[in-house]
């Protein structure tokens, strides 16, 4: 299977990063903690170009905490500021502004030198479809923050959120779409849920997990199913007889009785989905 973005889609999403671009001193990218270079844009340097930078790891509960430290450390190496959040309960949120304000350091203070004081850094979120960006504005803006409109001055049609007296914030995020040459990118995008559930193959893509699932978190399968490291042995195919002991222990079967394998898959993507599997990350540094 060939896990591709439609190319007009890609098209019309960079040309809309590239015209916002234009607008903001500050680009925050939002990433998935469970896969976070796998869902960046390889082009993103070229695009944000000059520009302050912050990495926010979103969905960081339902993350490896280890490797979300490790990830972190591998952004910061690279000069950009990174911050591991929870949008949906708000935790880590709170760290933003004064990242912000680290991040933009150098620009409010020339800015400052030059008489410029009004002038607030204007940022922007960007990311894969369904990383959080809603959710994130959502929780980082609040409900308190005027939405600052079409004022003289501010470029015509953008919704801009005043966040405090020296940033504003585009209402609207801009979506990435990654580019990928590597089809096990395409698998743990198709795994996050950020490619249409449509267009993949669950099966396919429920294999891959278990054997990630066998190397690197093996409790994982044991906790939740019962499954334990030694049962698959002999197989040829040990994933995929762990994916048919899945089908059996939690009753996803065919009318015949037979195991129901595209149930099953269904059931591991909506446990690693929803953080019933535990924490788990799908890629390191
Ligand atoms: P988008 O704008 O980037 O497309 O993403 P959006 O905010 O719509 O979020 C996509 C899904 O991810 C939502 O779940 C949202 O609740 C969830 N989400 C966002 N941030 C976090 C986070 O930090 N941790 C966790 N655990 N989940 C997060 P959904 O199931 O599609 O909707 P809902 O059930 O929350 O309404």
């Amino acid at each position: 299977m060939d896990y591709q973005w439609y190319p007009g889609h890609m098209t019309k999403a960079r040309r809309m990063m590239q015209e916002n671009m234009a607008l903001i001193d500050l680009l925050i990218e939002l990433t998935d903690a469970r896969a976070p270079q796998s869902g960046r844009n390889p082009d993103i340097d070229t695009l944000a170009k000059g520009k302050s930078r912050i990495i926010v790891l979103n969905k960081a509960d339902l993350a490896d905490s280890a490797l979300t430290e490790s990830w972190r450390a591998h952004f910061e190496a690279e000069g950009i500021l990174t911050a591991a959040v929870d949008s949906r309960k708000g935790s880590g949120v709170r760290q933003l502004k004064p990242l912000i304000d680290r991040a933009c350091e150098e620009k409010i203070e020339r800015n400052r030198r030059r008489g410029i004081v009004n002038r607030p850094v204007r940022a922007m979120i960007a990311g894969i479809p369904n990383v959080g960006k809603s959710t994130f504005i959502n929780s980082f803006a609040g409900k308190a923050v005027a939405r600052t409109g079409d004022k003289p001055g501010v470029t015509k049609g953008k919704q801009w959120i005043r966040l405090n007296k020296n940033v504003e914030l585009l209402d609207t995020p801009g979506i990435l779409w990654p580019k990928f040459d590597d089809q096990v990118i395409g698998m743990r995008l198709a795994i996050l849920g950020s490619i249409r559930d449509e267009i993949t193959d669950e099966g396919e893509l429920a294999v891959w997990m278990i054997r990630y699932l066998m190397d690197a978190y093996p409790a994982a399968l044991e906790e939740r199913y019962g499954i334990g490291a030694d049962e698959s042995e002999g197989s040829s195919n040990p994933a995929a007889c762990v994916l048919e002991k899945i089908a059996l222990r939690r009753g996803c079967l065919k009318a015949g009785g037979e195991a129901d394998l595209a149930k099953a898959s269904k059931v591991l993507i909506d446990d690693f989905r929803s953080g019933r599997l535990g924490r788990i990350t799908l890629e390191r540094p």
